[in-house]
This record gives structure tokens, sequence and C-alpha cells, in this order.
């Protein structure tokens, strides 16, 4: 069997779990705002469980309700109103012979440290810990997590940066131990608790792995039954990863904290099962996989069925993040339009001949639906992937390809699909008779300059490698994704400065994707100049003028790249039909919404 270890059994206490895989707490923002479940918080949990994972960690929820409630639409467990919405969730979950915890979380009413905490706050937060617990507990959960990693209140009680008492919680370690005891003297220690580690704060003066270390031997000690290896106070980068990280990296936090008499898991960009089963090989008993299993919550099935080539990877392309951390909003998913929703495709009654035009994101993936419909499905494609191929050219983006994989994959399993390759043509397409056509044709490149020849560029030349620059001055015309990707991409041969007319560059992009790409840009030396406007571009200098203060600049440079976003190109409709236009033919957006418009255009076609 190749993925012999990920589907080993092991104990967590007196717990067996079937596989070594785990789903972690993934705020979804699906209670209410008044910390209720609803059947989207419950299903979604559900689906994962069918999926086939052996144990679901419920996302944070709040044990201190409203002081220390940490996101709008966290839901509760601080009180008995809650019980049987919990009981609900625990039994849709167990249908599926899968084992369910829950992140009972504090966020310390986001006090920077603990030091100003009084005994008696102390006594009662703890207090809180156990009465949540003991609700899980009557819920049927099979255990409980300590959330004690990112910051949170059991993290700021054991990291030196941020408690500096002087009485017995000085200790660092003394509140989780605490929590871990009373727990257990409540419940019996037979009711597995877990915790979420800070096993290193990746932060100056924080936790360091050799004192991540001594805390989990502690910690391990006091009767925690499982230990995740996480991340503490430092950087959300490092917990929350963009595109561009490694598949496994922080599996050495684990690998570090052993041996140890527990269960210890890896987190963090875990995406193929190769990698998973290597990690457990190596370096922890089992796997947690969070953005994994919401792009696809059937990633462990189709692992165990030998079909991983179906598998449709998280691409870390950060909706998800974005929805939560961002906007406080429910989360999406780019790569899987059902999240939220986690419907069944149902055969259309009628069978029609359904035309899409286009084979990027929302062409392929309303031709799955269309096909999974049982409509006789004619994609129209001339290049495979679309704007993905383009897209993933820059520096830290080659995991989009992961998504052209799937659909090429994917859409072999049905033989209702006839591809026909070549330039879209009115003609070809009326000729197959479609009683429906989902026009998915995507974007081109929008120039808003003369072309000055020798001198201004296309961008999408320079990402296929039609030109090619070393050693050159060059402005990069727009600062948006597309800009600065580009610019990250010339960056590592050449001077480049980005030119963009608003207030910042790539506007819009999630926080910590945004951050990390200006990090990059800066480390290679590019220079950004916001707030200007092109005013002319001639051989050898673009000149500009600062929207700030009115006045113009000249800059000497070899090359100009324009980088000015895309605008649809919807070439035709046709006539007497329902016509859908979606993705980038309707309106230049992401590969989210391209996704989203594919699946609902052809579901409704
Ligand atoms: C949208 C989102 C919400 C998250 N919410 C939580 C949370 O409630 N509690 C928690 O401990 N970690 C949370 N995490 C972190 C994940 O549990 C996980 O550690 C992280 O996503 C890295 O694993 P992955 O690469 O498999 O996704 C969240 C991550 C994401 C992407
Ligand atoms: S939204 Fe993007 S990062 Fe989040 S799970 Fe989906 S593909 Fe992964």
């Amino acid at each position: 069997m190749k993925y012999k270890k990920l589907f080993e059994s092991i104990e967590i206490g007196d717990v067996e779990l079937k596989n070594r895989i785990i789903f972690p707490p993934i705020s979804t923002n699906f209670a209410t705002l008044d910390g209720h479940l609803t059947e989207k918080y419950i299903r979604h949990y559900e689906r994962r469980a069918k999926g086939g994972v052996a144990l679901i960690i419920v996302e944070n929820v709040c044990i201190d309700f409203p002081l220390a409630r940490h996101g709008k639409f966290e839901a509760r467990i601080d009180s008995a109103e809650f019980l049987q919405e919990w009981k609900e969730l625990v039994k849709r979950v167990h249908k599926y012979d899968a084992k369910i915890s829950v992140e009972l979380t504090h966020d310390g009413y986001m006090e920077k440290n603990v030091n100003g905490f009084s005994a008696d706050k102390i006594e009662e937060i703890l207090g809180k810990y156990v009465t949540a617990a003991e609700i899980a507990f009557k819920a049927g959960f099979d255990m409980v997590e300590i959330q004690a990693a990112h910051s949170l209140l059991p993290n700021k009680f054991l990291s030196p940066l941020t408690n500096q008492r002087n009485d017995k919680w000085g200790n660092r370690t003394e509140f989780a131990i605490e929590i871990r005891k009373r727990i257990g003297n409540k419940l019996g220690y037979n009711f597995p608790v877990t915790v979420r580690l800070a096993v290193d704060d990746f932060k100056e003066g924080g936790i360091d792995l050799n004192e991540g270390k001594r805390i989990a031997d502690i910690l391990a000690e006091a009767g925690y039954d499982m230990i995740q290896a996480d991340i503490g106070l430092g950087p959300k980068e490092k917990r929350l990863e963009p595109m561009a990280y490694e598949q496994g990296w922080r599996s050495y936090l684990a690998e570090k904290i052993r041996p140890l008499p527990v269960p210890v898991t890896a987190v963090g960009v875990i995406r193929t099962p190769e990698i998973a089963e290597k990690i457990l090989e190596e370096k922890a008993d089992l796997v947690v996989l969070g953005r994994t299993l919401i792009a696809d919550p059937d990633w462990v099935n189709k692992v165990k069925e030998r079909k991983e080539h179906l598998i449709r990877k998280c691409i870390g392309c950060s909706e998800c993040i974005k929805a939560r951390h961002d906007e406080d909003v429910a989360i999406r998913c780019g790569v899987n339009p059902n999240v939220g929703n986690e419907e069944e495709i149902a055969e259309a009654k009628e069978k029609k001949v359904v035309a899409v035009v286009g084979c990027g994101p929302a062409g392929l993936e309303a031709t799955r639906i269309a096909a999974e419909r049982g409509y006789e499905v004619h994609l129209f494609c001339k290049e495979f992937g679309g704007q993905l191929n383009i897209a993933s050219i820059p520096p830290g983006k080659e995991k989009l390809r992961w998504l052209i994989d799937y659909y090429r994959n994917v859409l072999k399993g049905y033989s209702n699909i006839i591809i026909h390759e070549g330039e879209y043509r009115r003609k070809s397409i009326m000729a197959i008779e479609p009683a429906g056509a989902i026009m998915a044709t995507g974007a081109e490149p929008f120039v808003p300059f003369s072309i000055v020849e020798d001198m201004v560029y296309v961008y999408d030349k320079i990402l296929y490698g039609t030109i090619k620059f070393k050693n050159k001055s060059i402005v990069v015309a727009g600062g948006g994704l597309v800009g600065c990707e580009t610019a990250n991409f010339l960056a590592k041969n050449n001077k480049i400065t980005i030119v963009e007319m608003l207030e910042e560059i790539a506007p819009g992009v999630e926080t910590v994707t945004r951050n990390h790409l200006i990090n990059e840009l800066k480390e290679k030396g590019t220079k950004i100049m916001t707030k200007r406007k092109v005013i002319d571009i001639k051989k050898g200098e673009i000149i500009l003028e600062n929207t700030g203060n009115g006045q113009r600049e000249k800059i000497k440079c070899d090359a100009i790249v324009v980088a000015t976003g895309g605008k649809p190109h919807n070439p035709f409709i046709i006539d007497g039909i329902s016509n859908y236009v979606v993705g980038d033919a309707k309106e230049v957006r992401k590969i989210v919404d391209a996704v989203r418009e594919g699946y609902m255009a052809a579901k409704e076609v």
C-alpha cells in the first residue's frame, strides 16, 4: 500500500482514530452573530467527516461571551443554552465514523500581555474553560482542544514576551497545566484534552524551539493527550501562509519537539499525499490538513481509493483568509465553489447539448458541472487553463498549475465531454446546435498607452518569455496584482520601478499575501512610485505626473512594461439560445469569481 502510514489507526488518550488525518480549526463565520450554530455550519463539518478524515477539530469557539469573543461570528460554548446545537453537530459528524473535538478559545480580552490580570480574574477564566469542556463532554464530543498558539491567552501566559508576572502564574506553563488539571478533575482523565501549542513564537525574545520543546515536555507530563506543534505570537504569514510557501515547510516544528509520550501533529501547507506520508514517516504522528480539506473535502477518500490525481488541491489563493480576516464574512474558496453550500449536483431531467466557449477556470468549472449533470458538453478550447497558464509563471505562483492539472484529470473521467481545439468560431459552435452556451472567453491585456516600438511591451510577452531582459532598467506601468507580479518576475535580473496611479500597490489583495509580495519586491530592490500618472513615453524615458503635488518627473529607462490589467474579451453571443457570460469575459476579476460563475451557470443552463 502506497500510503501505509496515512491510513494507520492511532490513539489519542483512549480514543481511537481510524487514520492519521486531522481537519483543524478553520473559522468559517458560518455561525450567527449571537453565537448559534446554523445548518450551514453543521453541514460544513458533516461534509468533511463524510470525506474520510479521522478527527475534526471544530473552529475556535467562545468560552467567555461577549468580552473574549474572537471574531464576529464565533459560535458559543459558554452556556448550556447551546448544548442541543452542539449535540446535533456531533451526531452528524459521528455518522461517518469520524471523531470530533472543539477548539476552546480565549483571546484574553485582547490585552497585550497577561501581567495585568488579577488572580481572581485568572480563576474566573479557568472556570470558563471547565464549563466549556463540560458542555462539550455532554454534547458527545470525543475530546476538546485548548488553543495555546496564535497569540491567544494561553500562548500569552507561555511566552516570555507577554508574561513577566511575579506570582505563581509567572511560571509560564502554570496556566496551561491548570486548565488540563481542572478539566481532568471535573470530567476524568479518560476524556482527552489536546493542545494547539506555540512551540515557536517566531519573534525575537519569545518562545524559540528549545523552549517550545521544554514546554511540550511539561504539558505532555501534565496530561495533555496530543500536541499540535504550531506557531505563537509572530507574524500571521507564518501560520496563514501565502501561495509561495513550500509544502510542509514547518513540519520540522513537530519533529523537534519529539520524542514525546503523546502523539504530535504537523501542520502547514500539506497538500499532497506524498508529502503527508513522508511527514508521517519522519517527523510527526498525525498530519493536519486545513485549507487542503476546504478545497477538497474528499481528499482522504480520494487518496484511500488511489484517485489522488482527482484531488482539487488548495492553491493558496487566500480567498478564505480574505473573507475571514479582512472582510469578516462567511468563508469562500477560490477553487471550491461549494464551500458553505455542500450541495450534491443532481442529474438534469432533460438532456441537452451545451456549448462552453473558453477553457480558463470559469469554462473548465462550467464544463465539469454541466457534464456532471449529464449534458452533452462541447468545450471550445484555445489554451487549456486559459489565463491560469500565464498567472502561474511569476515566482511563487506555480501552485496555480495544480488547478489546470485538476481539470485536465477530472474532465477525462466524463465520456459526455467533447473538446474542440482551436480558435472560437460562431459557425462551429452553431453547428452543434446547443440549447445553451456558456461564454468564458476570458480577458485580454488592457493597454492604455500607445506602443512605442522597442520601448513599450505588454506584460504577457514578458511572462511568456517572448521578450527577455537582463540587467536593464525597466518601468512597470501598473501596480495592481498583475503589475506587481510581473515586476517580481523581472526583478531577479533587472532594476525595476513600479509606477501606479493609486495611493497603494496591489490594492484589494488579501493582507498577508500583499505584505509578502511587497516585502519580496523591496528585497529585490524594486522602487515603488504611487500616485503617479503616465503623461508621456519616449524612447529611453517616461514622463510622470505626481498627482499628490502636480509635479512632473522624468525617469530614464531601457523599457516600459505595461501591466495595467485586462479587459473582458467576449467576441460574440449565439442568437436564439440562452447565453451565460462568466468569469473575466463578464468582468475582469479573480479565480474565485470565475470558478463560482462557471459553476452557477452550469447549474442553471
Ligand atoms: C480561513 C482560516 C481560518 C482559520 N481559523 C482558525 C481557527 O479558528 N483556529 C485555529 O487555531 N486556526 C485557524 N486557522 C489555521 C488553520 O487551522 C491551519 O493551522 C492553517 O490554515 C495551516 O494549515 P493549512 O495550510 O493546512 O491550511 C485558520 C486558517 C484559515 C485559512
Ligand atoms: S480559498 Fe484559496 S487558500 Fe483558501 S482553501 Fe481555497 S484554494 Fe486554498
